[in-house]
């Protein structure tokens, strides 16, 4: 690891309470960023930040739900007036419901946090990205995003919509110094099938068809390597990828 690839940089990341996000954050400070990490689960956020701070690292925990505006906000408010790189990772799951049996508040549900809570932040981003002319958004989709066996529908629809969005904001921006890329991750042990059960027994029965061709999950810091790579100068030729991260699970 380069201790000073991030050196003097301001990082908002997002998830930093658990899984992907959290590693993010860890491993962003520990190449010398300051984050600012942010997630709705507050014991898990505080356990990021004492990591980071132990280690002589500097993380401000900043409660920030992305669905709420004001959340937003004042997340971009405290990270002040230059922010070099967002890591949009927060995400959610949806009960691996088909369209058949898929209800409003699960879709709503999903695409709130998923999409719209991208757009929302990266949105209040941008404005303080250009005024210094540069700044790098990594968004964690998913495998998800090129494909159907690893989520419900709500799931995968939201990481197709994502990737969308990462690309646009590559191909308005990049011409005001902005990078926008994607990282696509397989099976990565977090906890987010523990906070979204299966509702679908036949579908689940499906989807682990898909699943029975993936390799063993990888771990959270496999998909920070990549976030923190694309979030650097060493990615500076890098805008609007999709990087797949799953370990070859994409090409079965
Ligand atoms: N784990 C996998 O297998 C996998 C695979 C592909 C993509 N992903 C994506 O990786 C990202 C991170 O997921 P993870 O696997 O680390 O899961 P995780 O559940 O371990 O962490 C997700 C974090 O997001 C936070 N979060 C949820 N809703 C939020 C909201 N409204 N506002 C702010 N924070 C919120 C949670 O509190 C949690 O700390 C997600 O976007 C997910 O879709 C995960």
């Amino acid at each position: 690891m380069d201790t000073t690839r991030h050196a003097g940089r301001i990082a908002i990341v997002t998830g930093a309470a658990s899984g992907i996000g959290k590693a993010t954050a860890i491993r962003l400070a520990a190449e010398g960023a300051q984050v600012f990490a942010a997630d709705i689960n507050v014991e898990g956020l505080a356990a990021t930040a004492s990591e980071i701070t132990s280690a002589g690292g500097v993380c401000t925990a900043v409660k920030c739900d992305v669905t709420q505006q004001q959340d937003i906000n004042a997340l971009v408010a405290q990270a002040g007036s230059r922010i070099d790189i967002l890591a949009n990772v927060a995400g959610i799951m949806d009960h691996f419901l088909p369209l058949g049996e898929v209800d409003d508040e699960t879709w709503d549900e999903v695409f709130d946090v998923n999409l719209k809570g991208v757009m929302r932040l990266t949105r209040a981003v941008i404005p303080v990205m250009e005024a210094s002319g540069k700044g790098s958004i990594v968004t964690v989709v998913s495998k998800a995003a090129v494909g159907a066996g690893a989520a419900g529908v709500a799931y995968t629809s939201s990481k197709h919509a994502v990737a969308g969005l990462v690309k646009s904001v590559a191909y308005f921006y990049g011409s005001k110094g902005i990078r926008s890329n994607g990282v696509l991750p397989g099976a990565v042990n977090t906890n987010i099938g523990t906070t979204s059960t299966p509702k679908a027994p036949w579908a689940m029965e499906r989807a682990l068809l898909s699943m029975a061709s993936m390799q063993p999950p990888a771990e959270p810091d496999q998909i920070a390597t990549a976030i923190s790579w694309l979030a650097s100068d060493e990615a500076s030729n890098v805008n609007g990828s999709l990087l797949l991260d799953d370990n070859g699970w994409a090409t079965a």
